[in-house]
């Protein structure tokens, strides 16, 4: 298949309309990653997601929707922690679980009796849900295990000859998926860390919030079983900042290459940066991982920030590395 790579206007939604409504999968831009969208309605086109994906089919996707509203069309039940979440929260880098409606589709949710909700606030994601008139369920718009993608030339190189258009918009603002906030439960928890940390949730909830190893491992995403944001070349995780080590996996292995921050740039030309702190971890870190697995033979990714505000990056580089920690 051909895939059309075109700039966001009104000439190239009214072609992601027409192909959303004809059961065909669209990549589309949003603040947090670029998504791979699919009328959530329909199952014969959800189906094509998980093959462009290569994903297990047990593991659910997110309803994307363009205004509050049509929340109340998706879930069963719209709780208060919910509602406090749509209030103070969204649009924004968050998902909400909650009980399910009947009829949403068995293949979004992977069977489960909850769906994934969430509001994009950037104005391209507005633009193409608006345009398109259907809830739109999307994971990112990656092969299953590589790194998400935030840039449409990421897309592309994962996507190319699978679907029929790629969506140009901007690089994704926040760089890190959604958090993942399961309300579906007794108790709040986060499935996911992301950008909206677990204070932000609690202050707006004005009650405690729990992360599952906290209380049962079984209550994890589905998602967390499987391979997730792995680069090509073997990748290996520092967590400590210690010198001597970075240093000695640089001159030890041939073609190694250097993700972190900055403080971080002068040991190698083989450098991939993180920026300065936190915030521009997760905007780079999708990027750096694909640029560095372009040109190294190994990789060491240092993220010694701590703090929760530091989380969402850690999640993903401990998948990346496939727990390998030096
Ligand atoms: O920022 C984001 O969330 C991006 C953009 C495109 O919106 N989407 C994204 O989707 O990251 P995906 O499919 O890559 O990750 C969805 C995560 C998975 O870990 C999945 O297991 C979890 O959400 N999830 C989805 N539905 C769930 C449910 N009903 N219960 C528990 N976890 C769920
Ligand atoms: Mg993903």
């Amino acid at each position: 298949m051909d895939t059309q790579v075109l700039n966001i206007d009104k000439q190239s939604l009214d072609l992601a309309k027409k192909y959303i409504a004809d059961g065909q999968v669209v990549a589309f831009p949003t603040e947090t990653v670029y998504g791979l969208g699919a009328n959530a309605f329909d199952e014969v086109a959800v189906k094509k997601i998980f093959v462009a994906k290569g994903r297990p089919s047990d593991n659910p996707l997110i309803v994307h929707v363009a205004d509050k509203q049509a929340v109340y069309s998706i879930a069963s039940h719209v709780t208060d922690d919910a509602v406090k979440v749509m209030d103070k929260l969204m649009p924004g880098p968050i998902t909400m679980v909650l009980k399910k409606q009947s009829t949403i589709p068995h293949c979004v949710t992977g069977g489960l009796d909850t769906v994934a909700i969430r509001m994009p606030s950037s104005s391209q994601a507005q633009a193409f849900l608006s345009a398109v008139g259907y809830p739109i369920c999307a994971p990112s718009a990656n092969t299953s295990s590589r790194p998400s993608p935030t840039s449409w030339a990421h897309v592309a190189e994962d996507m190319d000859g699978k679907i029929p258009l790629i969506l140009k918009g901007d690089d994704c603002q926040v760089g890190i998926e959604s958090t993942v906030l399961d309300l579906s439960r007794d108790v709040p928890l986060i499935l996911r860390p992301g950008i909206v940390t677990k204070s932000e949730i609690e202050a707006v909830l004005g009650k405690e919030v729990y992360f599952p190893d906290a209380i049962d491992k079984s209550m994890n995403s589905p998602g967390i079983r499987y391979k997730h944001y792995a680069p090509c070349c073997e990748t290996f995780l520092n967590v400590d900042g210690d010198l001597q080590k970075i240093k000695d996996f640089l001159s030890s292995n041939e073609n190694a290459g250097l993700v972190a921050v900055d403080k971080y740039a002068n040991l190698t030309q083989k450098f991939f940066s993180l920026g300065q702190d936190a915030q521009s971890g997760a905007h780079n870190i999708f990027a750096a991982l694909r640029d560095a697995e372009k040109v190294c033979d190994k990789l060491l990714i240092v993220w010694d920030l701590v703090g929760e505000e530091a989380d969402g990056v850690f999640n993903r580089v401990i998948k990346s590395c496939g727990g390998k920690i030096i």
